[in-house]
């Protein structure tokens, strides 16, 4: 993607994922983020020249080989150009590189 830089485990403040899940329609609980990050193993952030987060992935773990891709999200500027795929793309080879056997996700069944 053109003016886009993907990061694995680069600083992503609380408020910036407030905003960019109310950009989205979602409903965003403040803390949220600072609450679950120890319990993550690594995310995704993508952002503009501009430094702004566009782009995000988490992924929880167990502490060994088990880890879960949640909370995937696309600022809606930057939808239907590929980032999901990339965000998830970097995702899925860094939580490889850490050693996790496994990586699950959920989805509704009309998504799959
Ligand atoms: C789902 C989401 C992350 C996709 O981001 P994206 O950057 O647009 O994804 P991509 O461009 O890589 O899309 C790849 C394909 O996924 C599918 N897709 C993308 N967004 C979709 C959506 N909202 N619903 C259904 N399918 C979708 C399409 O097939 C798309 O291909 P297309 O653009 O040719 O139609 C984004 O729509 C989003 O943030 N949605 C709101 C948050 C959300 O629902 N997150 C997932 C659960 S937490």
């Amino acid at each position: 993607m053109h003016n886009v830089t993907l990061g694995w485990r680069t600083p992503v403040e609380d408020a910036e994922l407030v905003d960019l899940t109310i950009a989205r329609g979602g409903v965003a609980e403040p803390g949220w983020w600072d609450r679950i990050r120890p319990h993550s193993l690594g995310w995704v952030a993508a952002r503009t020249s501009d430094d702004k987060l566009v782009g995000f992935v988490n992924v929880a773990w167990d502490g060994c080989d088990h880890a879960f891709l949640i909370d995937t999200k696309t600022h809606p500027s930057h939808q239907h150009q590929g980032l999901g795929t990339t965000v998830v793309k970097l995702a899925i080879s860094e939580t490889r590189s850490a050693g996790c056997e496994w990586l699950f996700v959920d989805y509704v069944a009309d998504l799959a």
